[in-house]
């Protein structure tokens, strides 16, 4: 089993520990007894059935060491739930907005990433949101899950004690590209963390912000339609659309580019259905303007 590095490791593990081997124990036990019993009662040595009517003895015995059982982990298991429901007040906050299909970490300071460093030994408290469906940010190495759902303010914690570079999954069935929404977070030293946080991440260039964006999961560069329409060949080209249900033309130009980036169901190309979140308070001016070079280099 893989090691977890938050502090919510031991109230997760020990009580998984125990549960498993007290099963274990449970089941081999059951089953000797039971294997025990056919070759004692077989035909052979028992040619005469005994009827058993009762046993008051064993009917308490049954009852209590299982409900004894089941209280005790209940009991281990209460402490690390209590733990991770009780928020800390030392703690720093990251917003974590899930979205099809990627995760967007909004720091104290305003600084937006698309994936997560935080500072070793510090409680973080992760507010979650969603922008369109359900998602479910996961970070097995921290023992924490928590479902981002829209229009609801879910928050989780944790403490992370070792650095590293740790997998943060959805694990919320999202659509189409759910086994790719991942992404990263990093434990680092305080003081790299701080250097970190103060420092304005240069903007991606053409391809690599299409695919860090997530924009090339629903639009092709090759000309093929997936999702929504294709990048190659879009700038300058006459769509059709629907605009309030209203069929017209419109020529995809900076402003349409633009306007399909925050409000995507508004023009929209006849022949789809939106499945884009406005990317409102998501992406950046400059990240806007790269976008759209990066589209119209595609003219070819
Ligand atoms: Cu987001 Cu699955």
């Amino acid at each position: 089993m893989f090691s977890g590095v938050s502090t919510f490791a031991p109230g997760v593990d020990e009580p998984m520990a125990f549960i498993l081997w007290a099963s274990a124990i449970i089941m081999a036990g059951i089953t000797a007894f039971m294997v025990w019993c056919m070759v004692r009662f077989s035909r052979k040595r028992n040619p005469k059935p005994t009827h058993i009517h009762g046993s008051v003895k064993l009917e308490v015995l049954w009852t209590v060491i299982p409900t004894i059982l089941a209280l005790y982990m209940f009991y281990i298991a209460f402490g690390g739930f209590d733990m991770m429901t009780t928020r800390p007040d030392n703690a720093m906050v990251v917003k974590v907005t899930g979205l099809k299909w990627r995760w967007v970490f909004e720091y104290e300071n305003g600084k937006k990433s698309d994936r997560m460093v935080v500072p070793r030994d510090q409680p973080v408290v992760v507010e979650l949101s969603s922008a369109d469906v359900i998602h479910s940010f996961y970070v097995p190495a921290f023992r924490i899950k928590k479902d981002a759902v829209p229009g609801k303010n879910n928050w989780t914690w944790f403490e992370a004690q070792v650095n590293g570079d740790y997998n943060l999954f959805c694990a919320e069935y999202c659509g189409n590209d759910h086994s790719y929404m991942l992404s990263t977070v990093s434990v680092v030293d305080p003081g790299e963390f701080t250097q970190w946080v103060n420092t304005v991440e240069a903007v991606k260039s053409g391809r690599d912000l299409l695919a860090s964006k997530g924009c090339v999961a629903c639009h092709s560069l090759d000309g093929s339609p997936l999702v929504g329409p294709t990048f190659k060949g879009l700038f300058g080209k006459l769509e059709t659309v629907l605009s309030d249900g209203v069929e017209r033309q419109v020529t995809v130009d900076e402003a349409y580019i633009r306007k399909s980036i925050f409000d995507p169901a508004a023009d929209l190309v006849k022949g789809f259905s939106n499945q884009m979140p406005s990317q409102a308070g998501l992406i950046s001016d400059e990240e806007v303007d790269v976008l759209i070079e990066t589209i119209k280099e595609l003219r070819e």
